[in-house]
């Protein structure tokens, strides 16, 4: 089942920020400014298992542009099509709003994520160098959210 984060989540969602985001993880407070909506534009989704969360996605939208900022699935609950889920409701709320595309940046040496994105639809549009904190380059993403946008 696919919801909007609420309070409760954000122990859980801490931990599953720290295991499979690694270094660029984010804090446990920073997880509860974003998931309490003290963060503008940014909302918070999860998928829950047999009641448990197990994967979660971040998505800003400004005006026509929405950023998706994460998306993780807890490792044994990989391929199952939770993030597929994930990122088709962070589509349809987005365009809602009115975006037309969905950009996001992903480490250039993820190839799990990259294939997942590929599959997903997303293009290549540009590359950040020095990205992430390692100093690892990012790729540029974009995925159309409405027919005739790039
Ligand atoms: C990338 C990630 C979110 C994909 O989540 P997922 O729930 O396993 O993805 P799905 O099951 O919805 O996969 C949908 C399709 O994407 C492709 N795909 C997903 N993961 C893949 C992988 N590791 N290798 C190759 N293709 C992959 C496949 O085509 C898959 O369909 P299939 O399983 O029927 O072959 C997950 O691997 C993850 O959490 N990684 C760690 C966190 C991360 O790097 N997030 C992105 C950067 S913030």
């Amino acid at each position: 089942m696919i919801r909007r984060a609420v309070p409760n989540d954000v122990a859980r969602l801490a931990d599953l920020e720290a295991d499979n985001l690694g270094q660029d993880a984010w804090s446990a407070g920073l997880v509860a400014a974003g998931v309490a909506g003290d963060l503008p534009t940014i909302t918070w989704w999860v998928a829950e298992v047999d009641g448990v969360v197990v994967a979660h996605a971040v998505a800003s939208v400004v005006a026509d542009i929405a950023e998706l900022q994460r998306i993780a699935v807890d490792p044994t609950h990989r391929r199952t099509g939770l993030a597929r889920e994930l990122l088709a409701e962070v589509g349809s709320v987005a365009r809602a709003e009115g975006a037309d595309r969905l950009l996001l940046e992903v480490r250039e040496d993820n190839s799990g994520a990259l294939s997942f994105y590929a599959d997903q639809g997303f293009v290549e549009i540009d590359r950040r160098r020095r990205y992430y904190r390692d100093g690892a380059t990012a790729i540029v993403l974009r995925l159309p959210l409405v027919s005739g946008c790039g």
